[in-house]
Formats: structure tokens, C-alpha cells, sequence
């Protein structure tokens, strides 16, 4: 701890948090320090006013660098947590009240609530005590385990949901573009917390000394693809893998391809590509004594990292591609909550929804292109340099507002009938 306060240079990101629509100080603004949670809802009023600073790679890195500072650190995090946690908490509000009102996203609201609390009592805390920085860090701790099981809960809450009410079609869309929203702001606020608390716990990362919190500056992706289909060969042995790699003109050949990234992410999506494609070849090449590999084609240009995962699997029909995005198509029941037994080679239909966000939390993105009958190419793309990766971050503001309350409109676009059509009849008005 002491190493790290000794250079006091605040990164760039330090600058006050912005009112939407204009800049703004927070101090001048800031509610009493005391939290009783009666307050809760004036404080996320408060806090939501705010827009979320989105964080470059630099950033992050600046932050865990030589002239990293826990204080500024520490000064920066209460501030922009509150604010990342308000702007999402205004959006729970909107879901459907039939929804809203389930134990299941009742629960994630009060964790919410919870940590939004502890955070705030660090708001007229002094910096400059060690203790405090301490028990920041603690704090933190202990909201990102509270949170832990956040996805299969509010999985489940949607379950009770969709056995209880039946859909439509706008509901359907609110909950997907809802559940996008809510899990990337989430995956945003780990990140944080898990730099914060990496970098000024004050120990070394042993196994890989020059990753910076949960960054690796130099992070090489045939390294993180060949080990994570290790991995998954723990779960269905036999399989066979061919990696080829690939830069831009302008790369030499045969270099290592690294990036600055989080492996962590990495591994989460490659997981879970790989684990769809060994199981779409299996089921489709049960009957034959040989499986065909699954393919990674890893390439470096000058603004792209992409990686393909290919496989012979008999691919999906191109009308079902994006259905396989959404939260609410999922037909498998979720795994049980606190479950940490080995990954089923299928879990509860999140797979690609969550690697999709894992993605483009960094400016990057996942599609999945696929040929019916013979196999699909899953494509993972990344910003090749890291000032391009920048946090893509939720804001709630008046569009979201609108986005929520989009009604059913006719469609402007003529619906084929089923029956055959009866010429001889005349034209009636619409
Ligand atoms: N490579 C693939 N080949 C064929 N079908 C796939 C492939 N990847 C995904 N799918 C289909 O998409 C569905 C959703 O995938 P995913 O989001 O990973 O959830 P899960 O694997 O838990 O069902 C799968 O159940 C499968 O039907
Ligand atoms: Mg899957």
C-alpha cells in the first residue's frame, strides 16, 4: 500500500463526473453522507442525474501503473460506482411490474440497494487515511460476492415470469434490450471493483507478474484460445482443434499476436463458443466414428483482432440466428444458484448473449454466421489497439425512456397469408 501512494499523478480520467447535458460539480450536490434507506431512492435521483464516464484501456492501465494512486483511485470509485449503479437501478423501475415484483429480481434490487448504501458511507471519508482506503477495499469485496449470483437470479426471476404471464412481442423486446443493459452495467462495475482491489491489495499476481488488475498488457490470444480448449476437453475428451494464425499486411508474419485485454473476457467467450461448437458436431456426428475439428482462425489487422471458431456442425436455420441472442427464447431450465460443480457442455441458453456483451464492452463485437446443414462460424471481434477500446457503458436518459415505452405498431410490411390466394375476390380497404 504504501508503494503505491508514493506518486500522487491523477490519471486523466479524474475530471468531475458529468451532469447529463452539461458538466457539473458533484460536491456542491452531494446528499448527507448518513444513508438510512429511506433515502435510497433521493440518492439514486441524484446519482442517475449523472452520466457513467466510460474508462479507456490507458486509463485502466494508468491506474495500475507505476504512478498509480490508491487515493485517486478510491476518490474516483465513489463517485462513478454510485453513479453506474443509480443510472441501472432507474432502469429496473421500468421493467414490467409483473416482473419487477418476483422474489427473484425483488432480491437482486435489494443487493442493489445494499451496496449502493455502503459505497455512499464512503463519500465524506478521508482520503488520506490509510484505514479508510482499507476498509474501501473490504467494502468492495464484499459487494462484488453479494453479487455473485446475480445472472442465474435474475434468470430465474424471468423464468417465474414467463411461466406465470403470457408474452408479447414488446414486452419480449423491453426484457432483451433491458437484460443487455443490466448486464453489461454489471460487467462494467466488476471490472472496476476488481481493479481497484487487485492493484491496492498490496500482493503481486504471481502467475502472471505483469498483468495490471485483471489487464494484460501483452495479452497473446493463441495462448488464451489453446488453453481454453484444454479446458474444454476436460469436459468432452477426443475432440480435435486446428488453430491458424494470421496478421495484416502490414504485421510480420509469425509475430505473437497480443493485444492489451483482460484474458478473463477472453476465455469466457472462447468457452463458450468452443463448448457450442463441440457439442453442435457431436450431436451431429454421432453416428460416425471420426469428428471433424473445430477450426480457430486468429487475425491481426490494423483496427481489428478478430478470431473465428468454426465447426462442421450442421449449422442454424439464418430465421433462428438471432433468437439465439435473447434472454427469453432460452428453453432449458437455469442451473441451480451457487452451483460450482463442473460446466455442462450447455447451460441456460446465456451463452452467446453474455460473450456478445463480454465483447462489446470494449468496442468490439460477436456474430455468429452459419450455414443450415453444414456447419456455423462464430466471430469474435476486438479493437487491435487499445486506445480504440473503450468501455461502451448504459446511460439512462430520455431515449432510454422512449425505448421502454415503444408500443406494438402495425408492421408497414405485408404479412403472407397462409391460405391460398383467391384472385376473383375484389380489393378491400385496409
Ligand atoms: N456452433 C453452433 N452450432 C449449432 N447451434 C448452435 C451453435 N452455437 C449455438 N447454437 C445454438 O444456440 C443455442 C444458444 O446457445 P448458447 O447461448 O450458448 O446457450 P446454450 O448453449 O446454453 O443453449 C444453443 O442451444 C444451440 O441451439
Ligand atoms: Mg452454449
Amino acid at each position: 500500500r504504501l508503494a503505491t501512494l508514493r506518486l500522487v499523478a491523477p490519471p486523466s480520467c479524474l475530471s468531475s463526473p458529468s451532469l447529463k447535458g452539461g458538466t457539473y460539480s458533484l460536491a456542491s450536490d452531494l446528499p448527507a453522507a448518513s444513508t438510512p434507506p429511506q433515502r435510497v431512492p433521493k440518492h439514486i435521483e441524484h446519482f442517475s442525474k449523472f452520466s457513467p464516464s466510460p474508462l479507456s484501456m490507458k486509463q485502466f492501465l494508468d491506474f495500475g501503473s507505476i504512478n498509480a494512486c490508491e487515493k485517486t483511485s478510491f476518490a474516483f470509485l465513489r463517485q462513478e460506482l454510485p453513479v453506474r449503479l443509480s443510472n441501472i437501478m432507474k432502469e429496473i423501475n421500468l421493467l414490467p411490474n409483473r416482473l419487477l415484483t418476483t422474489a427473484s429480481v425483488q432480491t437482486v434490487q435489494s443487493w442493489y440497494i445494499q451496496s449502493l448504501m455502503e459505497i455512499l458511507e464512503f463519500l465524506d471519508k478521508n482520503p488520506d487515511d490509510f484505514k479508510v482506503l482499507g476498509e474501501f477495499v473490504d467494502a468492495l469485496v464484499t459487494i462484488r460476492n453479494r453479487h455473485n449470483d446475480v445472472v442465474p437470479t435474475m434468470a430465474q426471476g424471468i423464468i417465474e415470469y414467463k411461466e406465470a404471464f403470457p408474452q408479447d412481442l414488446v414486452t419480449n423486446q423491453n426484457i432483451q434490450y433491458f437484460l443487455d443493459r443490466f448486464y453489461m452495467s454489471r460487467i462494467s462495475i466488476r471490472m472496476l471493483i476488481n481493479q481497484h482491489t487487485l492493484i491496492f491489495d498490496g500482493t503481486l499476481n504471481p502467475v502472471h507478474p505483469n498483468t495490471i488488475g485483471s489487464i494484460d498488457p501483452q495479452c497473446e490470444v493463441g495462448d488464451v484460445v489453446q488453453g481454453e480448449y484444454e479446458l474444454c476437453l476436460l469436459i468432452k475428451p477426443f475432440f480435435f482443434l486446428c488453430v491458424s494464425f494470421c496478421a495484416g499486411k502490414k504485421k510480420k508474419k509469425n509475430l505473437p499476436m497480443s493485444i492489451v485485454y483482460v484474458p478473463s473476457h477472453l476465455y469466457h467467450m472462447l468457452f463458450e463458443l468452443f463448448k457450442n461448437a463441440m457439442r453442435a458436431t457431436i450431436e451431429t456426428h454421432d453416428k460416425s466414428n471420426t469428428l471433424p475439428p473445430i477450426q480457430v482462425r486468429v487475425s491481426l489487422g490494423d483496427e481489428d483482432m478478430s478470431i473465428k471458431v468454426s465447426d462442421k456442425g450442421g449449422g442454424v436455420p439464418f430465421r433462428r440466428i438471432e433468437n439465439l441472442f435473447s434472454y427469453m427464447f432460452s428453453t432449458a431450465p437455469a442451473p441451480q444458484i451457487g452451483e460450482h460443480t463442473r460446466p455442462p457442455l450447455a447451460g441456460f441458453g446465456y451463452g452467446l448473449p453474455i460473450s456478445r456483451l463480454y465483447a462489446q464492452y470494449f468496442q468490439g463485437d460477436l456474430q455468429l454466421y452459419s450455414m443450415e446443414g453444414h456447419g456455423t462460424d462464430a466471430v469474435i471481434y476486438l479493437k487491435a489497439l487499445s486506445t480504440d477500446s473503450i468501455e461502451r457503458l448504459p446511460v439512462y436518459n430520455k431515449t432510454t425512456l422512449k425505448n421502454y415505452k415503444v408500443s406494438q405498431e402495425v408492421d408497414d410490411w405485408c404479412i403472407p397469408s397462409k391460405e391460398p390466394l383467391d384472385l376473383s375476390i375484389c380489393k378491400v380497404p385496409k
